[in-house]
């Protein structure tokens, strides 16, 4: 049993991160964030490829200096082929081509949605990975879905959102309070301090598993509207409140359809990903759910949360015990269903 050593690259949206395994064991995960769209308020993706441009060679340069390892000991390149920015996925996987040529090596290409949910077969200490059958729920900036893990590439999307994404749910609601970019954190903040039930927002109405998330942030906008207008303050008077109502209905609307999903599935092994799962409401109801009705839920380290190549790297590391290569004719692809 040989050891694979997997280097992999993430540049699907804003972050370009670069990470080395060892098996199934991570020796380095660099991920060099893009700064420059804070003050776009959002992602500019002209901007993001620009970016990606000038970091993938030292981030790589990083990822092999931190894992001790010589290019010459690699045994394949793994990348993000897609879903997501055109101009980053070009970045990624042009680079992944040439490296994977230049050292002759093979390649390997991934759906990096697939790689959020395999992210939990990263081997930590301490953290007990998921068996099949599961649910994954993926919740960030770019993507919100339910899929059920059959097995590690056997995955049936149940739902997804129809139009925003959960994170940029947040992020859309805290820019009408008025809050930086991204706001996600921030309006998970103050929602611990305020009442959920200040205000009552309405759940939108989706048929079965699917999400929609634009309805809400147009009913904050009209209320904080009205409500401004009568008191100039009333924001800076109800932040903790206000934010406590939003987090309330969203993770509401979250949990009402993984509970659905559970029910039709009789599947109660829950694991989320994305960079919502390190909000304090969904840990606090997934922590009930497992007390109350006896799940399983599974929540990976915070760095494999967010956009990370470490979790390139496991999907790398599995395909390569399965020898699922690609050659030098694989492209990029910003629509990328798992
Ligand atoms: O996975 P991620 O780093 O990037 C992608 O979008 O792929 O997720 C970032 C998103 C942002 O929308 C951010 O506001 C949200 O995750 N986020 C949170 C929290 N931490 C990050 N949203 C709510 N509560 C949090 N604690
Ligand atoms: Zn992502």
């Amino acid at each position: 049993n040989k050891t694979i050593y997997i280097l992999a690259i993430e540049s699907s949206c804003d972050d370009t991160s670069a990470a080395v395994l060892c098996n199934n064991r991570k020796l380095s995960n660099i991920v060099a964030t893009q700064k420059i769209h804070e003050e776009y308020g959002g992602v500019v993706p002209e901007l993001a490829s620009r970016a990606h441009q000038q970091n993938i060679v030292p981030v790589v340069h990083q990822a092999l200096a931190k894992a001790n390892i010589d290019k010459k000991q690699l045994s394949a390149i793994a990348f993000t082929r897609g879903p997501g920015l055109m101009g980053s996925l070009l970045v990624g996987t042009s680079f992944a081509k040439s490296l994977s040529l230049g050292l002759g090596i093979p390649l390997i290409e991934v759906n990096h949605m697939q790689a959020h949910i395999l992210s939990h077969f990263i081997e930590e200490e301490n953290y007990k990975m998921p068996s099949f059958p599961f649910l994954a729920m993926t919740i960030s900036g770019g993507h919100t879905q339910i899929v059920l893990v059959k097995d590690y590439f056997d995955m049936e999307i149940l739902g997804e959102s129809l139009d925003d994404a959960v994170g940029e749910a947040y992020d859309k609601s805290a820019k009408i309070l008025g809050l930086p970019y991204p706001g996600g954190p921030l309006v998970d903040k103050y929602a611990q301090l305020g009442n959920p039930k200040a205000f009552p927002f309405p759940k939108p109405k989706v048929d079965g598993l699917n999400f929609s998330f634009s309805g809400l942030k147009t009913s904050i906008l009209y209320f904080i509207q009205r409500e401004t207008k009568n008191n100039p303050n009333f924001i800076a008077e109800n932040l903790n409140d206000i934010c406590a109502s939003i987090q309330y209905t969203i993770i509401n609307i979250l949990m009402d359809k993984i509970k659905k999903a559970a029910k039709q599935t009789g599947i109660t092994q829950v694991a989320i990903g994305g960079g919502v799962s390190a909000n304090s409401g969904i840990r606090q109801a997934l922590k009930k759910a497992e007390e109350k009705w006896g799940w399983n839920t599974y929540i990976p380290k915070f760095e494999y949360c967010t956009d990370n190549a470490a979790m390139i790297g496991i999907v790398g590391y599995l395909k390569y015990k399965e020898m699922d290569f690609v050659d030098q004719s694989i492209t990029a692809k910003a629509r990328y269903v798992i």
